[in-house]
């Protein structure tokens, strides 16, 4: 077995979604201990129930966590909170809407790095990953929504586009501190979409498919693992070739 995380406790919040479960899996395959932090949890020995929406949350998963191994030598921005009208139409977004998922997907990645950080600077020693999208890179292309009822939110590329940049300002700030930071960019992962969203994505991408769970955990835990000691505030996008044309 390929031993890359061995014994390295890592944390991924919304560890038991389409994304954070294949990371898990990897980074259990890899010898790391992986624990999901996340609202509906389902294995009760590496998984944590924590909500990223609350400090007290964050603060108590970091706290617990700490408590029991003594260090957290890894931390994984992935969870996806989202209110029920995400995905409505520009013109139609409520100010409260958009302030609830500004808070809930940036402002709380940022303040899980906060107390993460803390704990990391104890060691002299971490990887954080923020997990972004595509659309934090690129505008959206519209014509592959046409036909059906899917909409891109608005707020997403902001949100994305954010956790891009402040990567960079933690990995500038904390590299003396043996903390690297990075950011991961999936592209389109496939999950039973409507067959026209999918057909015109698969035309458009240069790789001729939609992403797969498995085709990003593997660079997740390549980037938390002490092979990339060198690397941080990289944006790495995979995303067969999207971003390339
Ligand atoms: N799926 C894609 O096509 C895609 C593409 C690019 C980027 N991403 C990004 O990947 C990440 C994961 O996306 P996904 O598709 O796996 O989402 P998902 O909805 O499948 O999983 C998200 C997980 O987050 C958990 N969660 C929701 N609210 C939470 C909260 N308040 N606190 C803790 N956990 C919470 C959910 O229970 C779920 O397990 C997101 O940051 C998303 O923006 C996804």
């Amino acid at each position: 077995m390929d031993k890359l995380l061995e014994n390295k406790v890592i944390v991924v919040t919304g560890g038991n979604g389409l994304l954070g479960s294949a990371m898990i899996q990897d980074i259990r395959n890899k010898g790391g201990i992986g624990i999901s932090a996340d609202l509906n949890i389902n294995d009760t020995e590496y998984s944590i129930k924590c909500d990223i929406t609350s400090l007290n949350s964050i603060k108590e998963t970091v706290k617990d966590i700490y408590d029991k191994y003594g260090r957290i030598d890894g931390w994984v921005n992935n969870a996806y909170p989202r209110t029920a009208d995400w995905g409505s139409d520009f013109l139609d977004i409520k100010e409260e809407s958009l302030d609830k998922n500004v808070k809930w997907q940036l402002n709380s990645y940022i303040l899980s790095c906060q107390e993460v950080i803390k704990v990391m600077l104890k060691r002299n020693s971490g990887s954080i990953i923020n997990v972004a999208s595509i659309y934090g890179v690129v505008g959206n292309d519209f014509t592959i929504y046409e036909g059906t009822n899917l909409n891109p939110p608005a707020a997403y590329t902001a949100i994305k586009g954010g956790l891009i940049n402040f990567t960079r300002y933690l990995a500038s700030k904390y590299g003396k501190d043996g903390i690297r930071v990075n950011t991961v960019s999936p592209g389109g992962i496939f999950d039973n979409q409507v067959k026209e969203f999918v057909e015109a994505y698969e035309a458009k991408v240069p790789l001729k498919r939609m992403g797969k769970p498995d085709d990003i955990a593997p660079s997740v835990s390549f980037l938390l693992s002490d092979k990339a000691k060198y690397i941080t505030g990289h944006n790495l996008i995979i995303d067969g070739g999207w971003t390339s044309i």
